[in-house]
């Protein structure tokens, strides 16, 4: 498996798999790759034919007070790990490379990007769309694979691309998770001791939410409220950011749970601000008569 730098390298690259036919596949990361992004080589792996992953730790989607310069960065394992995982090729580009002086283009995606993250995170989803819009016009994916995990970020992707027709087909994978129920993340590494012993406690909260739906809870302030409760129990050292349940596509809050929602979550610890979600479903009960 070979790694390239440049654009002109990954077009050239590309282009020569193409020829031969290939469906190209391709998984956008930031490093520090875990067990939840080689779930999504795989996965592209069975979408495609020649896997490419981008590593690149993107300056544009964090807040100057965020963890962009300690962020663990480890080009060498992460490029064994793609080799594990089945990938064709890793496409690790200079910041100068995808940034170049007087770069002044960005993509936003409206609406979307207001609740959830986006309230705490202001000009992230510009940076993820500009940059994941960036990397298809580099690499010309057939295929791109995307994380559960950060639920909004995918629902970004797909509405950029059905906007501006991106001719790339999005899959999303579902969460990866710790065996105690923490979904994976390069972020957890920051976590202390005491603080990783608390982090299930997101877990716990949604699958609260899971409960109570099955139960014929319906009220999704009253869910929320039950789950800002567990976690305050459950994690002390955490400052729950935001519990909300949306609408599975638009992503506006939700009133009641009828059919399909997502229940999304953040909490800070002190260390690392973790996300995680879960879908809920309302169960129709079966007529009488069928
Ligand atoms: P990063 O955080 O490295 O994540 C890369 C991909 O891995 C994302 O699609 C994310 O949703 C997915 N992922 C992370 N943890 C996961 C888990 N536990 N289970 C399943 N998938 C998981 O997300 C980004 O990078 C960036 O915003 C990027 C899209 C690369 C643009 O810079």
């Amino acid at each position: 498996m070979h790694i390239v730098l440049t654009i002109r390298q990954i077009r050239s690259a590309v282009a020569a798999q193409r020829k031969r036919g290939k469906r190209i596949g391709l998984v956008p990361t930031m490093g520090a790759l875990h067990q939840g992004h080689m779930s999504l080589i795989r996965l592209a792996k069975r979408k495609s034919d020649f896997v490419v992953v981008s590593i690149f730790l993107n300056p544009a989607q964090f807040g100057p007070k965020e963890d962009l310069s300690k962020y663990p960065r480890d080009l060498k394992g992460d490029t064994a790990k793609c080799r594990r995982a089945g990938a064709d090729l890793v496409f690790a580009p200079s910041v100068s490379g995808i940034y170049p002086q007087g770069f002044c283009t960005n993509v936003t995606v409206e609406g979307l990007t207001e609740g959830l993250c986006a309230a705490s995170r202001p000009g992230h989803f510009r940076g993820v769309a500009t940059v994941v819009c960036k990397l298809f016009n580099m690499v010309q994916p057939d295929v791109a694979v995307f994380g559960q995990k950060d639920a909004q970020q995918a629902a970004v992707i797909k509405r950029m691309v059905s906007d501006l027709n991106l001719p790339v087909e999005i899959v999303v994978a579902p969460i990866v998770r710790e065996r105690d129920g923490l979904a994976m993340s390069s972020r957890n590494a920051y976590l202390t001791p005491a603080e990783r012993a608390q982090a299930p406690a997101l877990r716990h909260a949604l699958q609260l939410a899971k409960r109570l739906v099955k139960k014929g809870r319906r009220s999704a302030e009253a869910i929320k409220r039950e789950m800002a409760k567990m976690l305050d129990i459950e994690a002390p050292l955490g400052v729950v950011e935001y519990v909300e349940i949306v609408d599975n596509e638009n992503l506006k809050p939700v009133r009641r749970i009828d059919g399909k929602a997502l229940v999304a979550l953040a909490v800070k610890f002190p260390s690392a601000r973790l996300i995680d979600n879960t879908v809920l479903q309302r169960l129709m009960p079966v007529p009488t008569w069928a």
